[in-house]
């Protein structure tokens, strides 16, 4: 990670010197104070915009030097677009889409006045939000180069946010940046090359956890050997790299109040095993431990932002490859539940990882509810493309709580059927359970193996397929890997889990 945006927040005042950020809504409108600042220009803003044909557009600039004379050096003026029709995402966006504009520009430090006609003040929580929009912006994975891209910006970028509250702003800030923090932490995991992460790597990254006060333990195939998670240990057989389970403890709740669980797939590169996947694509397997990723950023974001609430990650972590000791199709795995699974495709290996890691989540901690994240099945992507994950849910209240934190955040769900019918599927002869249901409704055939497994707790799981790498580069992120979910999965908690 390199060159992350730093915030800081000041008093709003008159900016001097160096390059001031303004904002113009609908038809340039201003706030009082850009409206001072623009008013010094000579002429103000309505010559400049017209010649360039800005309007206060959201996503559009016009940046200007100031006329001799002003204590302004530079000033760059960002639409906004319909600020009544604003909310979080679009001020992550703004923040976003100034972070670009400033790096465009090389510049080493600039000044937000943070003045929004029709909104006064703004408030700390909108300032947050600009400033993480900037901070995930300003992302960038460092890839292993011995020649490093050359770079002729400045080596670092300030973002000064000018403020009326800056003491509630900077909280929120606090609050708002362990989260940012979480999310670049979930996109370098996805990114890094699997040779790079490899299970016992995955496991020191969530032991690094440690630091912020998250308890960890790391379970090795011994261990595993001896809970019977014949599931998870099936996969990782044909590996040279042996798997590891990790648990993330974050004890930020009442002692007497039960734990909201996170449960993550970890396959650290997914080859297909025996029924190996073609060729061309085959590297972004790479990214198929997005949904481990995800609960790791997660519960960094809880513990830096010292969440009041109790919560527990636990992530299966593995790799799938084809091999003279691998698992093949048609053997039969037991599972730490007892339930005896045919394995009719070794590709369908994300399952299995995730039916001993809710078992036994579900057993040992008896949470109020579990989530599970899994890059699962090429289906869903065919169903949602890379703008929902989807959902599935035994409880519609969870349901309806992770759909609300989807659209407040943009990390959007869309909630999937569950039902006998689709259970049916995955009936077999030979076991209690197959891993595959066939050729259609993949995406759910998958999600009601999993139901088996979650043994009649609240229960969530979203297939994150379409939305963990690979989308095209938005406002907030340029990088390959998302970090889907560090946000979604932080504002649920943060809206009805904490005190
Ligand atoms: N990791 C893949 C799913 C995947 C595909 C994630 C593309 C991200 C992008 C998963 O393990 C898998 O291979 N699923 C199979 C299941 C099938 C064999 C039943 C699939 O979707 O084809
Ligand atoms: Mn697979
Ligand atoms: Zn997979």
């Amino acid at each position: 990670m390199t060159k992350l945006t730093k915030v800081a927040f000041v008093k709003a005042a008159a900016p001097k010197g160096g390059v001031t950020v303004l904002l113009a809504g609908e038809k340039l409108a201003l706030g009082t104070l850009a409206a001072d600042v623009l008013g010094a220009l000579e002429g103000g803003l309505d010559r400049p915009a017209g010649v360039a044909g800005f309007t206060g557009k959201v996503g559009a600039s016009l940046d200007l030097v100031a006329p001799a004379g002003l204590s302004l050096d530079r000033v760059l003026v960002v639409g906004l677009g319909k600020t009544e029709e604003a909310g979080e995402e679009e001020w992550l966006k703004l923040g976003g889409t100034i972070q670009g504009l400033l790096k465009a520009a090389k510049v080493e430090k600039a000044t937000l006045v943070l003045d929004v006609p029709g909104i006064d003040p703004v408030g700390p929580e909108i300032a947050a939000q600009i400033a993480m929009g900037a901070k995930l912006r300003s992302y960038v994975y460092d890839a292993p180069k011995a020649k490093k891209p050359e770079d002729d910006g400045p080596a670092s970028l300030t973002l000064q946010i000018a403020v009326t509250d800056t003491k509630a702003a900077k909280k929120a800030w606090t609050a708002a940046e362990g989260v940012a923090d979480g999310v670049c932490l979930a996109r370098d995991l996805v990114n890094l090359p699997p040779n790079y992460l490899g299970p016992v790597e995955f496991a020191k990254a969530a032991s690094d956890l440690e630091k912020l006060g998250v308890e960890v333990e790391i379970l090795t195939e011994k261990e595993m050997k001896k809970l019977k998670m014949g599931a998870l240990l099936g996969v990782a057989q044909g590996a040279a790299r042996p798997p590891r389970l990790a648990i993330m403890r974050w004890n930020g709740g009442k002692k007497s109040e039960a734990p909201v669980a996170f449960v993550g797939k970890g396959v650290v590169f997914d080859t297909g095993g025996i029924s190996i996947k073609p060729a061309a694509g085959m590297d972004e397997m790479r990214g198929d431990m997005g949904g481990a990723a995800a609960v790791t950023g997660l519960m960094h974001a809880v513990a830096a932002r010292k969440a009041k609430a109790n919560v527990i990650g636990v992530i299966g972590i593995v790799e799938n490859m084809p091999d003279g000791n691998a698992y093949r199709p048609g053997d039969v795995l037991t599972a730490m539940s007892g339930t005896t699974i045919e394995v009719l495709n070794t590709d369908a290996e994300g399952r299995l990882v995730l039916a001993d890691a809710l078992w036994y989540t579900q057993e040992r901690f008896k949470p109020a509810f579990m989530i599970d994240l899994a890059t699962l099945t090429g289906a869903v992507i065919v169903a949602l493309g890379n703008l929902n994950a989807g959902m599935y849910s035994n409880n519609d209240e969870l349901a309806g709580r992770l759909d609300a934190a989807g659209k407040a955040t943009g990390e959007t769900v869309w909630r999937m059927p569950l039902s006998k019918g689709y259970d049916k599927l995955i009936d077999t002869p030979n076991a209690d359970v197959k891993n595959t249901g066939g050729r259609t409704a993949g995406s759910i055939t998958a999600a009601q193996f999993l139901q088996r497994f979650a043994n009649d707790v609240t229960w969530a799981h979203l297939d994150i397929a379409g939305t963990a790498f690979g989308p095209p580069k938005n406002e907030i992120n340029q990088s390959w890997a998302t970090g889907y979910g560090v946000r979604l999965l932080d504002r649920l908690v943060a809206d009805y889990y904490e005190a």
